[in-house]
């Protein structure tokens, strides 16, 4: 029951966000059918972000995301966290969720214990001291890992279930066609903001998805409106609303 009435209360918020945030919800907006609107689950969406902060990029997607009131999810790579501080806070103010991609962008299949807690440990020590202590997730560079990981990972490894290849040949055009065409019900989205195209075509995906009715969430609060606990060492690439 408590569990239940939780689940109604996380949905309820989110249903709540993309009503009153989301340029999306005309139809709620327009008045008679809002009760009709509201009382059906929008599909859910959550876009990732790895590889970054990159200042000049980074900053111009933050900036596009806050004009949408849109929340993200980003994996930060250590070794870039210096000298970007003011972009984590601006990020963690906006609501979007903070994980781990690794100090050097690794592939943890490759790395002792010893190097697996450095690579993680360093990542989080330099989040904290930038925007205090919390949980942050990780994702695991290239989508490798191993029992080991599994194991020593003390929250769920984030995977994804749409990935446009976005640095191949850095194409915005191509990039939106992909991810607008492939994207279904409690997808999570993979981009690297890296890239000035990835940022135009992320922000273009907003549009054209929120259109659509898609309501964007960050990767826990797609867990929690669809009722899924958190395991650490247990990947998560698509939740989809009947998982449950
Ligand atoms: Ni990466």
């Amino acid at each position: 029951m408590g569990e239940y009435l939780g689940r109604r209360i996380v949905l309820g918020i989110v249903m709540l966000i993309c009503a009153v945030l989301g340029p999306t919800n005309r139809a709620a907006a327009a008045g008679g059918n809002a009760q009709v609107e509201l009382a059906e689950e929008p599909p859910l969406a959550a876009l990732t972000f790895d590889d970054g902060p990159r200042a000049e990029t980074t900053g111009e997607l933050l900036e596009g995301l806050a004009l949408r009131e849109i929340p993200a999810t980003f994996f930060l790579v250590g070794e870039r966290i210096e000298g970007n501080e003011a972009l984590l806070k601006q990020m963690k103010d906006a609501g979007h969720q903070i994980g781990i991609h690794t100090y050097h962008h690794v592939k943890l299949t490759e790395v002792n214990q010893e190097q697996y807690q450095e690579e993680i440990g360093k990542t989080r020590a330099l989040l904290s001291q930038a925007l205090g202590e919390g949980d942050y997730w990780l994702r695991p560079p290239y989508g490798i890992y191993d029992d080991n990981v599994k194991h020593w990972a003390d929250s769920p490894l984030v995977l994804w279930s749409v990935d446009p290849e976005d640095w191949k040949d850095q194409n915005k055009e191509r990039v939106v066609s992909h991810v607008v065409s492939h994207v279904r019900d409690g997808d999570i989205i993979l981009l690297h903001d890296i890239y000035h195209s990835s940022v135009q075509a992320a922000l273009e995906i907003v549009d054209e998805l929120t259109d659509r009715g898609f309501c964007f969430v960050t990767v826990e609060q797609l867990l929690k409106a669809r009722g899924q606990e958190p395991v650490p060492g247990e990947s998560v690439s698509r939740v989809p609303s009947s998982s449950h």
